[in-house]
């Protein structure tokens, strides 16, 4: 398995392993609402392959946004793991990754709507989107927050919104960045930490 950074010719794939995962009503989500008209942080947004076919597995993407109309944050998701290879560590990797990239960007925290079953063993947690409202209806109890640095959400309240044009993003212009290119080390952490959560 091979951790990458997406590149255009994957677009079709991806959109490909999105609707097979989440069906093809998925843009109506609330979450979509945050992502209109944004585009994903290009560093965080990778993709596994199989190492001996290249066929795509894998797919993470994460949106940057504010909270409250001040504080930046991301919103982990989508996420999808080809069916056949559910249940193999792919996606605690993939997200593991995405987190250890966001946290070398200089972003703090990441939210995201999800299942709280999977995502707690990555340390979301309901606490801290409680002051926090989506733009549409969400089950709050899938509506989780994690900090990537101490004190992270610290004072983060109000309503999601999307993330104004031309604002640049954490990171973007940090030297350096492209030493996050994917690399084995990488991702055996990832798989540790998934193996033997804390
Ligand atoms: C969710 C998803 C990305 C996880 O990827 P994965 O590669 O199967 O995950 P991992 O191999 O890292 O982890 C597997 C573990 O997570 C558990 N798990 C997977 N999805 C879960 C869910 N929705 N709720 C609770 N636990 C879940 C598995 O039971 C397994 O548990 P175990 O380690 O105790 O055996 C993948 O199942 C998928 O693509 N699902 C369809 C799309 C989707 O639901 N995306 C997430 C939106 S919330």
């Amino acid at each position: 398995m091979n951790i990458a950074l997406e590149l255009p010719q994957h677009a079709h794939g991806i959109e490909a392993l999105l609707d097979l995962s989440f069906g093809p009503h998925r843009t109506a989500k609330t979450a979509y609402r945050l992502r209109e008209g944004v585009a994903p942080v290009p560093e965080l947004s990778l993709i596994a392959t199989d190492d001996a076919t290249g066929a795509l597995d894998g797919t993470i993407r994460f949106w940057p946004i504010l909270i409250g109309g001040r504080t930046p944050t991301l919103l982990l998701g989508p996420i999808a793991v080809a069916p056949h290879r559910r249940g193999t560590g792919l996606g605690g990797a993939l997200i593991l990754s995405g987190l250890d990239r966001a946290r070398q960007l200089g972003w703090r925290s990441t939210l995201l709507v999800g299942d709280a079953p999977y995502y707690s063993r990555f340390g979301f947690t309901r606490e801290l989107t409680r002051d926090m409202a989506m733009p549409g209806p969400v089950e709050l109890s899938r509506f989780l927050g994690l900090e990537l640095v101490p004190g992270g959400l610290a004072g983060a309240g109000g309503l999601l919104g999307r993330w104004p044009a031309g604002r640049p993003l954490p990171g973007a212009e940090a030297p350096g960045t492209d030493a996050l290119g994917a690399d084995a080390a990488v991702i055996d952490r990832a798989r540790q930490a998934v193996a033997t959560p804390a």
